[in-house]
């Protein structure tokens, strides 16, 4: 597998999952949140992306900050909580979550050998710059690209469209990084080159678009791209 990729003009990453862990603005604020945060990180996670989903067939895009405040009302409701710093404190660790561990080292590795770095994401910029600003990592990316400039949510066409739009890098040399299988598999099927990084150790989706690769997480993709 080692080089599997190599040749890769430019790496982009989807953000949410991949490079930054959604599941620290629950861990964040546990304590306020009681016994139910966990099963709460879960289920306001899946209505977050079901809506996306949702949102895309009717044809009514709203931004990702919108859509997830939604989400997480409904799972507030869910489970019975009535507190609104509690929606606060969830909203707000939203715009600074942490990124993976792995995830500066291996940012500067393929930086240091010439590999180009963007992010796509269904984040609208309002909620995508000041995390990415307050994790320190954002001079390592050339773009920030948000699905918010088309108006609708991965997997539509358009959304992986706009990589080589803004940054002039065709499909075949795009290396796609996405924790989200669905968002892999929507990624590989448009033509990306794509790795799958199964954090959870899940099974694989049955749906349209092969990943070329599968990794535990973003420490040995300079590896696979062949780099030192
Ligand atoms: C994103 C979500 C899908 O960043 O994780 O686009």
């Amino acid at each position: 597998m080692t080089g599997a990729l190599t040749g890769t003009a430019l790496c982009v990453f989807d953000a949410y999952g991949t490079l930054f862990d959604f599941n620290s603005a629950v861990a964040r604020h546990r304590a306020a949140i009681g016994p139910k945060a966990d099963a709460l990180a879960d289920l306001w996670r899946l209505k977050q992306i079901q809506y996306t989903w949702l949102r895309n067939s009717m044809g009514a895009y709203a931004p990702f900050w919108q859509v997830t405040g939604e989400a997480l009302d409904h799972c507030l409701a869910v489970h019975g909580i009535a507190d609104p710093a509690v929606r606060d404190k969830l909203m707000n660790a939203y715009l600074v979550l942490a990124p993976f561990p792995e995830v500066p080292a291996m940012l500067d590795r393929l930086k240091r050998n010439g590999v180009r770095l963007a992010i796509l994401s269904n984040g609208n910029p309002g909620m995508l710059e000041p995390m990415v600003a307050a994790s320190g990592l954002a001079d390592r990316f050339e773009a920030v690209l948000s699905v918010d400039s088309v108006g609708v949510y991965k997997v539509a066409p358009e959304v992986y469209r706009l990589v080589e739009t803004r940054c002039g890098v065709a499909p075949d040399k795009v290396c796609f990084l996405s924790s989200n299988c669905w968002d892999a598999h929507g990624a590989a099927h448009f033509g990306f080159r794509t790795v799958w990084i199964n954090r959870a150790g899940a099974p694989d989706d049955n749906l349209p678009g092969k990943p070329v690769a599968e990794l535990r997480d973003l420490s040995q993709l300079p590896s696979l791209l062949g780099v030192s």
